[in-house]
C-alpha cells in the first residue's frame, strides 16, 4: 500500500490532488495546443483540418453540441464565430440537440465539443446531424476516441491526459482551439480581416504567460477561498466572453465543493437572482475585457448595495472606470492583458477559488461523489 501511495503521489508530481496539478499545466498545455498552429506575419492559422475553402464559403450555420464544462467552451466560441468572425452560430446542450439544419444540412457544419470523445449525449447527437446529412468535425482531447472515427474530421486540443473528474486545462485549450478554428474559418471566408485576425491570434498567443501570471498569484486567492469557504451561496456574473465563464465557475464550485453555486449572464441578476443575494452569498464577478466591465460594474453595485462581498477579476493595468477605483471591490484579482480571452485567463481563478474552497472543506477533490470522468450513458 505505501508503494502505490508514492506511486500516485509521484503521477500528481507532488501536487495534492490531479485537478491542482492540471490547474497548474495550464500554460504548458497552451503551448502544446497553439504550437505550430500560428503564422501571425499572414494572419491565417494550420490546424490541420480538411475543411475545402469552397465548403467553408458555403457554411450558413455551424452548430456547435456539447456537455457541461465543453458546452462552455462552445458558448466562449459561439460568441466569437458570432461577433468576431459573424457567421451564425449556435450552440446546443447535446442531450437537448434534435437536428434542424434548414434547407440543405450539407452547408451547416456540427461541431463536437468533447475532451473525452466518449460521452454518450454527444456521440448521439453528432450521429443524428449525420443522418440529416450535415458535415460534422470533431474538438477534442482524445486520440482514437469514438468521436474521431464517426466525425468527418477532427481537431485536437493536445492539452494532455486530464485525470481530475472537473475538467481544467482542457477548458482552456478547448477555447484556444477553438478560437484557431474561428480565426481559420474567418480567414478562409473573408469575413475576418487581416487585422482582426491578428489581434485575436496575439490574444492567443498571450495565453500561456497570461495564465501563468494568474497561477503565480495562488497564495492570495487560496487566502480568499478560506476567508468565504463557509458562505450560503456563491453567484458568479459576466457578460459577453464572461458569462460562459461564470457558468464554467459556478459548475466548478459546485462539482468539486458540492456548494450552491449559480452563473449568470450579469444583467440578468435583476430579473430574480437577485433574491437570493444576502450578505453571505459572495458574488464573483469578471470585470475584464471582453465581459463588458463598465456595464457589470453597474449590475456589482446593485449586490454590493444588499450587503454581498465582490470578488472581482479585473484587467491589470486597464484604463475604464473599474480600472481606476478598484477599491470598491471587497477583492480585485488582477488579469493580465489578452483582449478577448481575458475572460478565459480570468477563469483560472475560479479554478483555483473551487479547488481551495474543496481543499478546505476536505472533499474528495478528484472523484467528487455521483460524478464520472466520462459519461458514457445518456
Ligand atoms: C466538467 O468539470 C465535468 N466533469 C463535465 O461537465 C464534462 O465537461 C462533461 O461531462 C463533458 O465531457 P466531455 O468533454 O468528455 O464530453
Amino acid at each position: 500500500e505505501t508503494l502505490e501511495y508514492e506511486a500516485d503521489a509521484a503521477e500528481k508530481s507532488g501536487y495534492d490532488h490531479y485537478m491542482l496539478k492540471e490547474i497548474h499545466e495550464q500554460p504548458r498545455a497552451l503551448r502544446q495546443t497553439i504550437s505550430g498552429r500560428i503564422d501571425a506575419d499572414d494572419g491565417t492559422v494550420d490546424v490541420d483540418v480538411d475543411l475545402p475553402s469552397e465548403y467553408v464559403d458555403s457554411i450558413e450555420e455551424i452548430q456547435i453540441v456539447a456537455c457541461g464544462t465543453s458546452n462552455y467552451a462552445g458558448r466562449y466560441a459561439a460568441e466569437l464565430l458570432e461577433s468576431v468572425v459573424d457567421v451564425r452560430t449556435t450552440v446546443e446542450v447535446a442531450s437537448e440537440y434534435e437536428f434542424d439544419g434548414g434547407r440543405d444540412p450539407w452547408r451547416t457544419l456540427v461541431v463536437a465539443v468533447t475532451q473525452s470523445g466518449e460521452t454518450a449525449d454527444t456521440l448521439s447527437a453528432i450521429r443524428r446531424a449525420k443522418r440529416a446529412g450535415a458535415r460534422t468535425l470533431a474538438v477534442t482531447n482524445t486520440l482514437g476516441s469514438t468521436i474521431v472515427r464517426e466525425t468527418d474530421d477532427s481537431v485536437f486540443i493536445r492539452a494532455g491526459p486530464e485525470i481530475g473528474v472537473a475538467a481544467t486545462k482542457t477548458f482552456a485549450s478547448q477555447v484556444a482551439t477553438l478560437t484557431l478554428l474561428a480565426v481559420r474559418i474567418g480567414r478562409a471566408r473573408g469575413s475576418l480581416s487581416y487585422a482582426r485576425a491578428r489581434e485575436l491570434l496575439e490574444s492567443v498567443r498571450r495565453l500561456p504567460n497570461a495564465v501563468q501570471g494568474v497561477l503565480d498569484r495562488e497564495d492570495r486567492i487560496r487566502e480568499v477561498a478560506r476567508e468565504y469557504a463557509d458562505s450560503d451561496a456563491f453567484f458568479f456574473v459576466g457578460r459577453r466572453f464572461g458569462h460562459p465563464v461564470a457558468l464554467e465557475g459556478a459548475l466548478k464550485l459546485k462539482e468539486i465543493s458540492y456548494d450552491h453555486a449559480e452563473g449568470f449572464p450579469a444583467g440578468e441578476l435583476k430579473h430574480g437572482p437577485l433574491a437570493l443575494v444576502t450578505d453571505e452569498t459572495p458574488v464573483l464577478a469578471l470585470l475584464t475585457d471582453g465581459s463588458r466591465p463598465d456595464e457589470t460594474l453597474n449590475n456589482v453595485k446593485e449586490v454590493q448595495a444588499r450587503g454581498a462581498p465582490v470578488i472581482g477579476a479585473t484587467t491589470a493595468d486597464g484604463d475604464g472606470e473599474v480600472a481606476a477605483d478598484p477599491t470598491h471591490l471587497d477583492v480585485d484579482l488582477p488579469v493580465p492583458a489578452a483582449g478577448v480571452l481575458e475572460p478565459l485567463v480570468a477563469n483560472v481563478y475560479w479554478q483555483l477559488f473551487a479547488y481551495h474552497v474543496a481543499d478546505e472543506k476536505g472533499r474528495p477533490i478528484d472523484r467528487p461523489r455521483n460524478l464520472a470522468k466520462s459519461v458514457t450513458v445518456e
